[in-house]
């Protein structure tokens, strides 16, 4: 009897032992303890490290983790994806929704200081951070022959990631699980969608609780995103009304692949006249240095109010240097080999964009040694984005995926900044107006703290179209205060 009840005792305490481990289960090396550049205490708990997805290559993926701001064991666990492909999801860190905001060191080769950023993601949600595929950011491979890559095997990767992240953050298991992206992840997100419900129908564990997905200014199919440019330079007063008629009459719907020789000149002069905008936000000037930049504003006619709709509301102007052209126009992302901006441009900097303050953020020692990143000796450089890789479009278009996870009950956000000439908001309407939903919630403004902040269309099974007004092609870069409105509001399941 006496020996029964202390069996008993020992296993109750046994079994309080150990889901107290679990509960602690948050590995204690990944925790970010200090930050170069902060003097304000982190709100909120961050972590960051690399998870082996293959033993054998030595393949590891790096990760970084802002625990919620408000409350982490409720909020949501979203996972953002930079796109490129090529470029690392610090970008999104650095110049998006990251915890901080970034003020450019005062002396040549200084440090950035960091602010907290009030418009967060880290607000409402709890947010992972991947640098993916292996040979971009911070993720590597000691097997060369893994930077060889493509849609399907990095879908795979990523949820192999996926598994063996909520292994080490059991805790986390049981929250709401997004994923999200921007650009290029526009292919990333929906094919991991798609391996994460392959996983959760075949019961491989853990189990995660995916309930939705949200692509910001997304590559999702090449006839439609090919036929999106010259509506919306017609549509932005770029392009002249005889110009758009005889694009109309000589290249027939078909405004990426000219069939003909009339089409192609025609197509040439439209883009004669796009040439010298700044593809990510045709509002902003395009410039190679300061002093071009003050030049540019002073000559600008348009009244200041029209002007400041593309301006960003962040407290400090991040990136100062913008440069060159970018993509070239009218390439909708096609089946094949897709070239990483560096080797498109044959230089390591992206186009009208700056990455000065993440480049000397992200290189420094003491910054790496603190977030737990390899030294330029296993990793090399960081840079926002890379050459490493051969990257393959091996899944086609991206609308039998959204179909397909939308009629399973997953939700979705296709959200545009309207000013992107990169990708442009009249591909990402036409395609999901294609889809053929039922409409039920009518093309109306939405509104972010008393003002309209875009448009938005609700499809049936909890498929939603929406522009933020004046945003360029990095919506929470552009829109913090309004990109966090929506953010917020979808992850809730409200309407926005
Ligand atoms: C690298 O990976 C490839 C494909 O997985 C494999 O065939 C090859 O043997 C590996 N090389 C080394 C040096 O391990
Ligand atoms: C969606 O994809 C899953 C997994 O591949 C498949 O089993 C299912 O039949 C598809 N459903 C639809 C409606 O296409
Ligand atoms: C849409 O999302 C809401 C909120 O998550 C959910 O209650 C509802 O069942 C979903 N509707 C469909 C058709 O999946």
């Amino acid at each position: 009897m006496a020996e029964t009840s202390l069996l008993i005792i020992y296993n109750v305490l046994l079994y309080i032992f150990f889901s107290f481990i679990l509960i602690q289960s948050a590995p204690q090396s990944a925790l970010v303890t200090e930050i170069p550049g902060l003097t304000a205490t982190l709100p909120s708990k961050h972590y960051s490290g690399y998870v082996t997805i293959d033993q054998s290559n030595g393949k590891n993926l790096f990760y970084y983790f802002v625990e919620s701001e408000r409350n982490p064991t409720e909020d949501p666990v979203v996972l953002w994806l930079n796109g490129g492909p090529g470029c690392s999801s610090f970008d999104g860190f650095v110049y998006e929704h990251g915890p901080f905001n970034f003020e450019p060191a005062e002396t040549k080769g200084g440090l950035p200081n960091l602010h907290l950023n009030p418009y967060s993601w880290s607000k409402v949600s709890n947010i992972i951070y991947l640098d993916s595929p292996a040979g971009v950011g911070f993720s590597y491979s000691k097997n060369q022959t893994d930077y060889r890559t493509g849609d399907l095997q990095t879908a795979s990767d990523t949820h192999t990631f996926l598994l063996k992240w909520f292994e080490l953050y059991q805790e986390f298991l049981s929250n709401p699980f997004f994923i999200a992206g921007e650009s290029y992840a526009g292919v990333y997100v929906p094919t991991l969608a798609h391996e994460v419900v392959k996983g959760i129908d075949a019961g491989i564990k853990p189990i995660l609780n995916f309930k939705g997905y949200m692509v910001g200014n997304g590559v999702a199919d090449e006839h439609f995103d090919g036929n999106a440019l010259v509506p919306f330079a017609h549509g932005m007063g770029l392009i002249s009304d005889d110009l758009f008629e005889e694009v109309n009459n000589e290249c027939r719907g078909n405004y990426y692949n000219p069939l003909s020789e009339t089409c192609q000149s025609k197509l040439a002069k439209v883009d004669e006249d796009l040439e010298g905008l700044n593809i990510y936000d045709i509002l902003e000037p395009c410039y190679h240095g300061t002093d071009i930049k003050e030049i540019t504003t002073a000559n600008i006619k348009l009244p200041s109010s029209f002007r400041q709709l593309g301006e960003t509301e962040r407290p400090f102007a991040v990136r100062k240097r913008m440069f060159g052209r970018a993509w070239p126009l009218r390439a909708p992302v096609r089946d094949g080999i897709v070239p990483t901006w560096p080797q498109l441009l044959n230089s390591n900097s992206v186009p009208c964009t700056d990455d000065e303050v993440a480049t000397s953020w992200l290189n420094d020692k003491g910054v790496r040694k603190a977030i737990h990143a390899e030294e330029e000796s296993v990793v090399g450089r960081w840079d926002l984005c890379t050459d490493n890789i051969i990257y393959n479009h091996d899944a086609g278009s991206m609308i039998k995926y959204h179909k397909n996870l939308t009629s399973r009950g997953y939700r979705a956000l296709i959200f545009s900044g309207d000013h992107d000439m990169c990708v442009p908001y009249t591909g990402s309407e036409a395609w999901t107006r294609s889809i053929g939903y039922k409409i039920v919630d009518e093309w109306r403004p939405w509104t972010s703290r008393g003002q309209v902040a875009g448009f938005t269309q609700g499809y049936e099974n909890n498929l939603t179209f929406l522009t933020v007004k004046g945003s360029g092609h990095t919506v929470p870069e552009y829109k913090p205060k309004e990109a966090l409105d929506f953010y917020s509001r979808f992850l809730a399941g409200k309407p926005i």
